[in-house]
Formats: structure tokens, sequence, C-alpha cells
């Protein structure tokens, strides 16, 4: 399809913007979401007809009109054909998602490594999300996995509303624990000590929460799931850099642990990667 797709942008776009193009489309539920290098109406057009022609389940095209930022990780979106919503249920792997493209963070491209994670949980454990959005990673591993409960903090009201609407979509009723406010506070003030697992999916705050993350952790030690982005040239290895970052961030805290497990989970740019690191603290 995006061969196809970068086929008819030939026509309205130059090389040059044709080349950013690659990978630059996802669908959530029922909607596309593009981002294109030149925003202009035509472009935007020419890709969504594209888009529509060939995946005859989207109902929306919405063009990606600045990148996400902020605390909440949101992105401004434009509505360029179909009809006007940005609210859908995506499904993957079992699960469904509602969710509102505009008010909450929603990737579909961190599905594998959502099931990555719920594939990790032993039977029993209690896992705390320090960043659980809408609650994706907690629901697949309450599905998938058998944990006791999955404490999952958002500071945002409207991803926390998403959330009970999908624990009630996907039964998960008495495992997911949506918890409202900031993962600091409420660690700190309800769950020191508790945790087999805890997962930091968003790496802008991972090193400044890392300390938080340890203090949730069992006495008896347990699982950290550090989420970072490294920048690797083709000459460098980028799981030695990721290794080094993490293990130098722990040391600098005096923790024991073993060896950082680094798995890519996304490129973001040129020579820009999202990794996480399976880290066991003793
Ligand atoms: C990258 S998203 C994580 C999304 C989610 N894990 C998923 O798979 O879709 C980061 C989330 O962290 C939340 N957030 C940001 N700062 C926070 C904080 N201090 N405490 C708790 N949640 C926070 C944002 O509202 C956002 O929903």
């Amino acid at each position: 399809m995006r061969k196809r797709l970068r086929k008819n942008l030939s026509a309205v776009l130059s090389s040059e913007e044709l080349g950013k193009v690659y990978n630059s489309f996802d669908i959530v539920g029922d909607i596309a979401i593009i981002r294109l290098p030149s925003a202009s109406s035509v472009v935007a057009q020419t890709a969504a007809d594209a888009i529509m022609s060939r995946h005859k389940d989207v109902k929306t095209v919405l063009l990606q009109a600045s990148p996400v930022s902020g605390d909440l990780r949101l992105r401004r979106l434009t509505h360029i054909t179909g009809q006007n919503k940005t609210r859908t249920v995506h499904r993957e792997f079992g699960c469904s998602f509602s969710v509102d493209v505009t008010k909450c963070y929603f990737s579909p491209r961190l599905s594998h490594e959502r099931m990555r994670i719920a594939t990790r949980v032993e039977p029993d454990e209690t896992v705390v999300n320090m960043f659980a959005g809408v609650g994706c990673f907690s629901i697949m591993i309450a599905k998938h996995a058998k944990p006791r409960k999955v404490f999952s903090i958002d500071v945002s009201p409207v991803a926390i509303q998403f959330m009970q609407e999908n624990i009630q979509l996907n039964r998960v009723y008495s495992k997911v624990i949506p918890l409202l406010g900031d993962s600091k506070e409420l660690i700190h003030n309800r769950l020191q000590r508790v945790a087999d697992r805890v997962l930091m999916p968003l790496p802008e705050k991972t090193i400044e929460y890392l300390p938080c993350a340890l203090s949730a952790l069992k006495a008896s030690g347990g699982w950290i799931h550090y989420y970072d982005f490294e920048h690797a040239k083709k000459t460098e290895s980028l799981v030695d850099k990721a290794k080094s970052k993490v293990a130098e961030a722990l040391r600098v805290l005096g923790i024991n642990f073993g060896a950082p497990l680094i798995h890519v989970v996304r490129s973001t740019g040129p020579n820009w990667f999202q990794f996480v690191a399976d880290v066991y603290v003793m």
C-alpha cells in the first residue's frame, strides 16, 4: 500500500518530499492518520483518497498537523476526508481499545511491544504501569497473562475515562486498577514496595521517574521496563549504547541489577530509535 501511496503522491510532491512519505500513516480503528512533508490540501487529499480506496475499513482520514508533545503526549489533527470524527475502537491481539485520538495518546506501532511485555508477566504478579494512557499495556497483560493486579496510573482525566471504558470493554474489572494522578505522587503515597514489575512507557520521563519506579518494586526485587531513545550511527551498536546508558543510570542510584536486556521498539528518525531495557533489580 505504501508503494501505491508513493506512486499517487509522486505527481504532487518533489522527490525529496516523497522520500519522507514512507511509513507515513497509521491506522487506529477505522481512522487513518497521515503525516506529510508538505501539508498542501492537494497533497493531503491525494494521500487520503489513496488510503481510503485501498483500506475499505477506513472511514476517516486525519492529517497530523503538529508533533506529539507535552506531558499528555498529544498532537493536533485536522480532518481531510470521510466521517468527521476523532473517536474509534482499535483492536489488537484480542483486545479492544476505545480512544479519542485528539485527546489521548495512542500508537498502533507499539502493539507488538505490548504483547511482548504481556508474555513476560508471570502468574500472580503485581504490576505497576506508571504511564498507562487508555490502558493498552495493562489490558494486554490482564487478557494474556494472569496477573494479580495491574495498577494503571495516568495524569490525564480523559485517558483515565477511556481506560475505565476499556476495562469494561475487555472485562478485566478486578485486574486493571485505574489511578488518576502523577505516578510519582501515587507511588510515593500508595504503591511503595508492592510490585513485581514496573512499566515506564514514557521515554521523556524515564530518567526522572526511575527512583520512584524502583521504590514501587518489592524489597525482594523485580523487573523494570525502561523506555528511552538513543541515537546510533550505522557504525555504532545501538544495543551497547543503550545498555551503558541504562546501567549508568542505575549505578548512579546505587542499585544492584542484572545485565539490561535491550529491545528496539521502533525507529523514530534518521539513526534515532526507541528502545526498552528489561532490567532485573535485586
Ligand atoms: C506515551 S503515553 C503512554 C501510552 C500507553 N502506555 C500506551 O501504550 O498507549 C504517556 C502517558 O503518560 C501520561 N503521563 C504523563 N505524565 C505523567 C505523570 N507524571 N504521571 C502519570 N502519567 C503521566 C500521559 O497522559 C500519557 O497518557
